[in-house]
């Protein structure tokens, strides 16, 4: 089918079910076209939480459409590809974390979303690269169990300093597109892009975080494009990530840090698995729904709803 046909039969698909596609940041253009809402972790798992949709495709790795099950037990949530991982998620394993908590028993645990549900039950709070920093500030407790990122928790460590210490779960937790990012590559991009201002994810190495003019989550990065006076940026995040720039921040300039010729990783393999003809067929044909064991679903929603509250202001 041709696109603008795929397209017409998405919009008259999603009236006919009362349905809602919520595309990651890093989609691919044309799976950003068709998306209802597009945006970081953080502000998707709110959208789940607040659509009036019946149902729900969710547009990214598998982990986020599990997110998006548990914040939704009374909706269906289809994932267009559940074989699409992602090597965070995939690093910490259930058992593993039981033993941290069981040598650390006063620590609260606080996951990056970038996690099972399974694994994500066992969280005291759930954050984001939006809110990983200020809801680790906010935890009374002067030490805390956090993973599986190894280079966010040294970024969170690197803000807040020696006021807690922090456990990292597992020991070497990467991102394989952020995680190859290094100082040659933002020295290179600097000499051909001399005007740029360079925006990271805090997912990569903090050499890389040092050298940035801002860190942020990805929406944050297009907040940072749009408000700032600079008319061009260097991007060090997944590659797809500059389809979104380009489309909610008009009139600017976003190169890559890495083109996909230099570094293959620089489009995240397990985001590329899904693509329009996949969602447009999940929707299609409502497959593959993502089932949560209740216990798991409401434990995942609690630590998340806590997060929330604890960011809030209130008492967790
Ligand atoms: P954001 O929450 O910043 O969109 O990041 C998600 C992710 O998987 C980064 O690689
Ligand atoms: Fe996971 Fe990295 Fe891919 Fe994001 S870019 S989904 S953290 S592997």
């Amino acid at each position: 089918m041709e696109l603008d046909a795929v397209i017409n039969e998405v919009r008259r698909l999603k009236v006919e079910k009362n349905a809602v596609i919520l595309g990651h940041n890093y989609m691919e253009h044309a799976v950003q076209l068709i998306s209802d809402y597009t945006g970081d972790s953080y502000d998707l798992a709110l959208k789940a939480m607040s659509t009036r949709a019946e149902l729900i495709v969710f547009a990214g790795v598998f982990f986020m459409a599990e997110q998006a099950a548990a914040l939704n037990p009374d909706k269906k949530v289809l994932s267009p590809e559940p074989r699409a991982g992602c090597t965070l998620s995939d690093s910490l394993s259930v058992d593993e974390l039981r033993r941290y908590r069981e040598m650390y028993p006063n620590a609260p645990v606080v996951l990056y979303v970038n996690t099972s549900a399974s694994v994500k039950a066992l969280a005291d709070y759930i954050v984001t690269s939006s809110t990983a920093v200020k809801v680790i500030k906010k935890i009374p407790n002067d030490t805390v169990i956090f993973g599986p990122d190894l280079n966010l928790a040294n970024y969170v460590k690197s803000l807040i300093g020696n006021s807690k210490r922090i456990i990292k779960v597992p020991q070497n937790g990467r991102c394989i597109v952020h995680s190859g990012y290094n100082i040659d590559m933002v020295k290179a991009a600097r000499m051909r892009h001399p005007n740029a201002l360079l925006m990271a994810h805090p997912e990569s190495p903090i050499e890389v975080l040092k050298q940035a003019d801002f860190v942020g989550s990805t929406n944050q990065m297009i907040e940072y494009a749009k408000s700032s006076d600079a008319k061009e940026f260097i991007v060090a995040t997944e590659i797809g990530m500059l389809n979104s720039l380009r489309i909610k921040v008009p009139g600017k300039v976003f190169h890559p840090l890495v083109n996909l010729d230099e570094y293959g990783y620089a489009r995240c393999p397990y985001m590329a698995m899904v693509t329009l003809d996949k969602v447009y067929r999940s929707l299609r044909d409502e497959v593959h729904e993502v089932k949560l064991p209740k216990s798991i679903a409401d434990a995942v929603k609690d630590a998340f709803e806590r997060t929330i509250k604890l960011l809030e202001g209130g008492v967790a």
